[in-house]
């Protein structure tokens, strides 16, 4: 006789398609029934994928029928596909449904944490999602997702991205030397924003997340005139003198015509791991009113917790492996905020980067240092950025 705690042992062996993790660990499934050899199983998913909803049928019934089951009704209930991006302008990765451009007024803040976080959340919720990491600078992105020390593969002149917790990864980190540095110059942040679109092997992705350098500067500027960036997402911590620059970033969001979808506030408050207790550190609750003046929402505010940091040093994000944690559940709903804020944006029409193209006539760069004769990474003065 098939029993249901049979039945569930042999859903444990079902894994979610592109993860190591099976549908019940994931809490999918949500009821077995079982009366002599027929077998129920109603499974919710959070991918719309239709290819996942047959994977997952086929091994499911592949399964019970080890168990000796005669009738097997496998019922999956999953979300609505995500609706196309509206989005005009110019744009140099058209495969990519949504773009969304995670920035900081200062250095530190947690913005790759957050960008991390949010883009895995994301993609437990469903949606194909790659992960951008533009922090030329201090690409940290690798590190934080496990994927240190590999080498993307190269196919013809292109890369592939690579794949960690569900994710299309790429950072400037996988393609350089570790420990490397390079000095950047207007027209080369430009050219590697443009590459890191253009030549990475990119799915078609519901939403690319974007991990910026710290500030407003020339990567900002070169991603918004390259693809239509549907949202903004500011990181900042609670205190005063952080908040001067994140007016800073959210006012560059307007300038650059980014819709903004909302502030993260990081390191909001700290949970001891010992007693659970929430402490004051930095203040809480100080970014509301900017996100008032700015017309926008907090997405989140997101405690300091290890659980945090140790998942970042060690390539293991906090909201795959410790999603019980209370700020990976604060990830996940930020992730929730962030996707209707997209699918409002696209219903409201979209976004579009045709005003902010360089108005330079053709052959003159419109690079921030103004200089227009040939330079190399590693060249110095002179003032030329080494854009043609
Ligand atoms: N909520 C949090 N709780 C605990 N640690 C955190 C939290 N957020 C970030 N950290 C830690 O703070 C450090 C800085 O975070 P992170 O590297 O994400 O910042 P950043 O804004 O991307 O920095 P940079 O400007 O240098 O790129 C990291 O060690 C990270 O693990
Ligand atoms: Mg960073």
């Amino acid at each position: 006789m098939i029993t249901r705690e049979a039945v569930e042992e042999k859903l444990k062996e079902v894994m979610y398609p592109g993860f190591t993790k099976s549908i019940v660990d994931f809490g999918f499934v949500k009821d077995i029934d079982v009366s002599d050899d027929h077998v129920y199983v109603e499974v919710d998913i959070s991918s719309s994928a239709p290819e996942v909803e047959q994977q997952l049928r086929d091994d499911i019934t592949a399964k019970l029928q080890l168990l000796g089951a005669q009738k097997i009704d496998v019922v999956i209930t999953k979300p609505k596909m995500p609706r196309e991006s509206s989005s005009k302008g110019k744009n140099i990765a058209p495969q990519i449904k949504n773009f969304v451009m995670v920035s900081s007024g200062k250095g530190g803040v947690g913005k790759s944490t957050t960008t991390t976080n949010l883009a895995i959340a994301l993609a437990m919720q469903g949606k194909k999602v790659g992960l951008l990491d533009a922090d030329i600078y201090g690409p940290n992105i690798p590190r934080m997702m496990g994927l240190e020390g590999q080498q993307p593969e190269v196919i013809g002149n292109k890369v592939k991205p690579m794949l960690s917790h569900g994710v299309e990864v790429m950072s400037m980190g996988s393609l350089m030397e570790e420990g490397q540095s390079l000095i950047w110059r207007g027209a080369m942040i430009m050219k590697a924003i443009q590459q890191l679109l253009q030549d990475i092997l990119w799915s078609d992705l519901d939403v690319l997340v974007i991990d910026m350098p710290p500030g407003t500067g020339d990567a900002q500027l070169s991603l918004a005139q390259s693809v239509p960036v549907t949202a903004g997402v500011c990181v900042t911590t609670p205190q005063k003198v952080a908040l001067d620059d994140t007016t800073r970033s959210l006012d560059m969001f307007e300038k650059l015509h980014i819709p903004i979808a909302g502030i993260v506030e990081n390191m909001s408050g700290f949970i001891c791991p010992d007693s659970g207790t929430e402490y004051d550190i930095f203040g809480k609750g100080t970014t509301a009113p900017l996100a008032e003046k700015f017309h926008t929402q907090v997405l989140s505010e997101i405690p300091i917790e290890p659980a945090v940091r140790e998942g970042g040093d060690t390539g293991k994000p906090v909201v795959f492996h410790q999603p019980e944690t209370e700020t990976a559940k604060r990830y996940q709903q930020a992730a929730t905020k962030l996707w209707h804020e997209i699918e409002r944006i696209n219903e409201e029409g979209g976004v579009d980067n045709e005003a902010i193209q360089p108005t330079t006539p053709p052959g003159v760069s419109a690079c921030s240092t103004g200089g227009s004769t040939g330079g190399t990474e590693n060249s110095s003065g002179g003032g030329s950025c080494g854009c043609s």
